[in-house]
């Protein structure tokens, strides 16, 4: 099995003053000493990543958009494209986010679009997939989250998952408390990997899945030991930097 470099990425959504942002990327490059082995990601909100980018340039943690636009420039207000989060110094960018498919309708055929404009950007897309309660309840997870993989690798080919990053978020663990037990997880992750593997058995192998829904210090361990979670994408908790940083010593 593949010696996976663990990743922990805080989706910090869309909160955070300067000042607040300001304190918890000090109090995050304070702590990042702490850190052996998990590559730390930041994902703030567009407005702030230019502060991000002052703060964490020259240190280990790396940091992206939350979104983007699958267009380069032009007449798209209120949009952010790929080279400008490039040009920030972002590394990853989400994609397909489960608050972006509900509240702002991304389909799967635009999530695949993303995907691709990130990767033309030179950024690391983090792929999030992930089922309701209702789709759960009904024993659809499989098929929700294979159609939402299907709809990246088909249109893209799996080479293209190669460099990327798939995060596996039930949408109902989501900001919630409830967290998937490390049973319900693992069994999704191991499902990801084993669809990957039937196209390409090295792209599988070398995936990082990420685990995001209601992630913390006190259950970080627990999940990310399971033999196919990588890691985590995280809400709330990325929000404190002595949490964050504590789910990063846990992904070590
Ligand atoms: P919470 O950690 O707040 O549940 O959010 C998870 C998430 O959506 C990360 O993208």
């Amino acid at each position: 099995m593949a010696n996976r470099q663990p990743i922990v990425a805080g989706n910090w959504k869309m909160n955070g003053s300067q000042a607040e942002s300001a304190a918890l990327l000090t109090g995050l490059k304070k702590g990042l000493g702490t850190v052996n082995k998990a590559k730390i990601v930041v994902c703030p909100p567009f407005i702030l990543v230019p502060l991000a980018a002052k703060e964490l340039a020259g240190t280990t943690a790396a940091w992206g958009g939350q979104n983007l636009d699958t267009h380069k420039s032009g007449a798209f207000t209120g949009e952010v494209s790929g080279p400008m989060l490039k040009d920030f110094g972002c590394s990853y960018v989400i994609i397909g986010h489960s608050e972006r498919r509900t509240l702002f309708g991304e389909t799967d055929a635009m999530v695949a679009e993303k995907f691709k404009a990130a990767q033309d950007a030179g950024l690391i897309p983090i792929l999030c997939v992930g089922e309701t309660l209702s789709e759960r309840e009904a024993n659809q997870t499989e098929a929700v989250v294979a159609r939402q993989l299907d709809a990246v690798v088909n249109t893209l080919g799996i080479a293209a998952l190669a460099n990327s990053v798939v995060a596996y978020e039930p949408v109902w663990a989501i900001g919630t408390g409830k967290t998937a037990s490390p049973q319900q997880a693992q069994d999704v992750h191991r499902f990801i990997r084993g669809r990957l593997a039937a196209k390409d058995a090295k792209v599988a192998d070398g995936m990082r899945i990420l685990y995001g829904g209601s992630m913390k210090a006190a259950n970080a361990k627990e999940l990310i030991g399971q033999p196919d979670i990588d890691g985590g994408l995280i809400g709330g908790a990325s929000l404190v930097a002595d949490e964050f940083l504590a789910i990063c010593r846990a992904a070590d």
